[in-house]
């Protein structure tokens, strides 16, 4: 059984790289990331925007959710792992983080 296992798999793998290309992945990633999409927030181009705005003690404040797409992957990879203020904590790998990153700083 085994001997028919095997080669099954090895055909597939080749194939699963055609399947959808890195950057296709990339961006379905980046709008379903196991949580709230990236870009609900940051935009589909990554650009950034208002998530919310709101009166406090009569003047109107913004929550604003900065461009991610001019950023260095340090700095990427630092606010993924510790979001400051209302960025959800995502569990994601650090592959997946890559992905991500190849996806937002394409954008144009
Ligand atoms: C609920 C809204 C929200 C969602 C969803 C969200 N972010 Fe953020 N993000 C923010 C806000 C607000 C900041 C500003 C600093 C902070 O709160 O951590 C931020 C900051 C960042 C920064 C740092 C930018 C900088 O230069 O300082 C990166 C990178 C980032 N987000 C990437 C992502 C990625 C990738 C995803 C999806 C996996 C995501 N964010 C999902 C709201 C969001």
């Amino acid at each position: 059984m085994r001997l028919i296992f095997v080669p099954l798999f090895l055909i597939s793998s080749l194939f699963a790289d055609d399947f959808i290309t890195r950057m296709e992945y990339a961006k379905l990633l980046y709008s379903n990331p196991r949580g709230i999409g990236c870009d609900k927030c940051h935009g589909t181009n990554a650009k950034g925007g208002v998530i919310a705005s709101f009166k406090q003690k009569g003047d109107t404040k913004k929550l604003i959710a900065p461009s991610i797409s001019n950023t260095t992957k340090e700095n990427f990879f630092k606010a993924l792992n510790s979001p400051k203020t209302v960025m959800p904590k995502y569990s994601l790998t650090n592959e997946e983080m890559e992905s991500l990153y190849e996806y937002v700083t394409k954008q144009r």
